[in-house]
């Protein structure tokens, strides 16, 4: 499996329909059995999800709301400083709600008419091939749970926040969409798990993690730096590297902390030119290709 696929919590469905969310024990709440029940509530909510139909309503409780309406509000201030302005305009077009977390279906409703986006619930992991592949067609997966109320700085798993702060302010771009949709055309073409794992690596590295020069100065364009007000502030002091496919393609991360490696693209043109093309035209023998340069030094 790739790091990936680590960071989602099991679920299993029992017998009887209901749902059991598994948290490990040392997640901040395996000792919460509210926060317990609330998991397994809501994973129920996308198990039970048609696609096509309208997304189950999770009905939030004023505590989850407050986490929302905290970690919104910390966000905005520092998108102002550190977030591009292609995302800070992406997401005035959007328009999230900054007081209660917006349900899914909603998110998927101001999105449509921006980039054709829209939402899809998942209770947990969903396999890499289907999560990247309905990028092409315009959806995206999203958890609808929300980070535990004693970590609302960072979380290891990523959650609503992070999924609609993090990117349907991204999605809400005409050419960050458009990346997107390009990664999930790469992710169908190829067909072994090498290739699909190199593909998976440089969206890591861009749309979850990407950082680029805009204003002369670094700033962000992945969700997961964008959705998290700790690790937000720690960005520009970490390693930054050349834009680089065969280096993003190929670097080991750990998804369990602050990312120390970043690649660093010249200008949303350049983020265009090198990886947007890459999506566009790879399949297994091109990627087989680079990946063997590389080791050959
Ligand atoms: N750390 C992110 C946050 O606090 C959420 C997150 C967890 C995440 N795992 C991720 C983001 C993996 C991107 C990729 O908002
Ligand atoms: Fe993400």
């Amino acid at each position: 499996m790739f790091e990936e696929a680590q960071y989602f919590a099991p679920v299993a469905t029992r017998d009887d329909g209901t749902v059991e969310v598994e948290l490990a024990a040392s997640h901040p709440g395996f000792a919460d059995p509210v926060y317990r029940l609330r998991r397994n509530a809501i994973a129920a909510l996308a198990v039970g999800h048609v696609p096509g139909t309208p997304i189950p309503l999770a009905e939030y409780t004023r505590q989850e709301h407050e986490v929302w309406a905290l970690v919104s509000r910390e966000l905005a201030i520092k998108h102002r400083k550190y977030a591009t302005v292609e995302y800070q305009d992406a997401a005035e077009r959007l328009r999230l709600p900054g007081e209660r977390i917006p349900q899914l279906q909603e998110v998927g409703e101001l999105l449509e008419p921006l980039t054709g986006f829209r939402y899809l619930p998942a209770a947990g992991l969903v396999p890499l091939r289907d999560f990247y592949g309905v990028l092409a067609d315009g959806f995206f997966h999203s958890t609808q749970y929300i980070r535990h109320h004693s970590t609302p700085l960072y979380t290891p798993e990523p959650d609503v926040i992070h999924e609609v702060i993090g990117h349907a302010n991204a999605l809400a771009s005409d050419r960050y969409s458009q990346l997107y949709r390009l990664a999930g055309g790469a992710a169908r073409r190829v067909e072994s798990e090498r290739a699909l794992e190199f593909i998976s690596k440089i969206f890591w590295f861009t749309l979850e993690f990407g950082v680029m020069t805009d204003q002369d100065e670094l700033r962000a364009y992945g969700a997961g730096i964008l959705s998290s007000y700790g690790e937000i502030e720690e960005f520009r002091n970490m390693d930054i590297r050349p834009l680089d496919l065969v280096a993003m393609g190929t670097t080991h991360y750990d998804i369990t902390k602050y990312q120390d490696v970043l690649f660093r693209a010249e200008s949303l043109a350049h983020l265009e030119d090198v990886v947007g093309e890459f999506w566009a035209t790879c399949d297994d023998e091109s990627i087989a290709r680079l990946i063997a340069d590389a080791r050959q030094g």
